[in-house]
This record gives structure tokens, sequence and C-alpha cells, in this order.
């Protein structure tokens, strides 16, 4: 819907990358230019690269993922307050995985009237919802409120939204005892061998295997039950890099039992 909103011919998204593959998908489908700019090789914002392309790109649209996805990490946030400042168009800070992150721009959406921050269900464990939420300016949410389909947000998803709501404690321990378990994990994976942990402020862990073994890893774990996300094949910066979602307790364990045997 924001894509759809500012679609003209000519006009450009821009996003650091790697990061959610949608952002470069809906801008293609809806006929508009991409613009990606890697991020540096510990996946964070090269914010002269950024300000550079801003330039000359004059994106009508930004998005930064906060934390970013596949990387897990939170961009720094006086390089995203730059970007915001520079950035003549919107800028999204997506937070799909707020629940696990230990940041938010919400609160600088006062300073900021081209900000708008994304928000999702979908982390939560309700992606079957189809439920989001964007917060900013009422200008600008007007605007975009124009390309909503009738019904867009279905009576039962509204009627669930609404139970999860009553019952919003559950979902707060569980995403508690994700980011402990994900703690947990991090920890484990730092002491296996031959491979590089980054942190992550999400609710999954993204590793960089051994040069040229990733989607052996991958396979092999998968022959044992054990299926997680192979980046590798994206190539660039996710080279050898391998996802794993924090799962519950048992299951980080059977993912941990069978990397040490596979590695
Ligand atoms: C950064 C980011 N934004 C948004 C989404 C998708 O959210 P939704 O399920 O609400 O479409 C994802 C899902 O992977 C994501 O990684």
């Amino acid at each position: 819907m924001i894509v759809q909103t500012v679609a003209a011919p000519g006009r450009t998204i821009l996003a650091p990358e790697p990061t959610f593959v949608m952002y470069r998908l809906i801008a293609q489908v809806l006929g508009l230019k991409f613009a990606g700019v890697p991020l540096t090789e510990d996946f964070a914002l090269d914010v002269e690269a950024m300000l550079e392309a801003i330039d000359l790109h004059q994106p009508a649209v930004v998005f930064l993922a906060y934390p970013n996805n596949p990387s897990g990490n939170l961009f720094d946030a006086a390089a995203v307050r730059r970007i915001i400042t520079a950035a003549a168009g919107l800028v999204i800070v997506d937070e799909a995985y707020a629940a696990f992150a230990s940041d938010t721009f919400m609160g600088a959406l006062s300073e900021f009237p081209n900000l708008l921050v994304l928000r999702t269900v979908s982390k939560m464990g309700l992606a079957g919802l189809r439920l989001g939420m964007l917060a900013g300016a009422p200008a600008w949410l007007n605007e975009i409120d124009k390309t909503r389909l009738p019904y867009n947000i279905n009576v039962l998803t509204q009627a669930s939204a609404e139970f999860a709501l009553e019952h919003r404690d559950v979902l707060d321990a569980q995403t508690a005892q994700i980011r402990a378990d994900r703690a947990t994990l991090l920890a484990a994976l730092k002491t296996l061998p031959g491979l590089t942990v980054y942190p992550s402020e999400a609710n999954f862990i993204l590793f960089r295997t051994p040069a040229g073994r990733a989607t052996a890893i991958f396979d092999a774990l998968r022959a044992r039950r054990i299926l997680i996300k192979n980046l590798s094949p994206a190539g660039g910066a996710l080279a050898d890099c391998l996802r794993v979602t924090v799962g519950a307790p048992d299951e980080n364990a059977a993912f941990l039992d069978a990397l040490r045997a596979v590695l």
C-alpha cells in the first residue's frame, strides 16, 4: 500500500541490502525502480553510500528494517536519523521484529514528518492473521489509506486480534521467553568451531559457516529433520550464511546437537 501510494513512472524505492526481499519485489511488480545499497561486511549501514544514493536517486521511499532481516541487527540509530533527515521522500522504519528488539523509532515520529513506523503481529506467532499497523503523520496515513481494498482486514482477523490483545500477557511471556532463549542459543553457537555468529535483536540468528560449506551443512541438518534457512545461494554478503529461527528450548537443543554432529 505504501509503494502503491507513491507509485509513478520513473520513481525509485531505495533500501540497504541484504534486507527483506519484498521491498525490491513490490517495487518491481508495481513498475518502480529499485536501488539497493550494500550493507557493510558486518551488515551495518554504509551511511555515506546511503546518503550518496539518496542524493542520486531521490527515492520516493526508503525502507529500513529495524531490526534488519536476515541479518538480525539493529542499525545504528544515529545513522538512521541522518538518513531520515537527508531523504526528501518517505522513510519507512519497518519494526516487524519490534517484540524482540531493544529499540524503536516510535518515539521519534513527532520529530520527522517523513518518517512512518511499520509493525506487524506476524512475528508474535500470528502471521496467519495478515495484520499490520502503520504509525505516523495523519496526512500521510490518510493518503495511504486510499489504496486499501474493501475489507482488507477481514472480520475474522479483527475478532482474532481483539482476542489476542485481551491475552497480551501470553504473547508478551512468549516473546520474553524467545529473547532469553535467543541469548542461550547465541552463546552456544559461539562455542562451535569455524562459525561467525552475528548479534540478533530479532527471533532468529544469522551465522556464517566455513567457506563453501553452508549448503552441505544445511542439507545435513535437513537430513536430520532440522529445517533452517539457507541464505548462501543469495550470494554477496550472504555467501556461506545460514539463519536459524529461535524455537522452543527442545527445538533449539535438537538444532545444536544436529549442528555439532554435522560440522
Ligand atoms: C522486515 C520484515 N518486514 C515485514 C515482514 C512481513 O510481515 P507480514 O507477515 O506482516 O507481511 C517480514 C517477514 O519476514 C520482515 O522480515
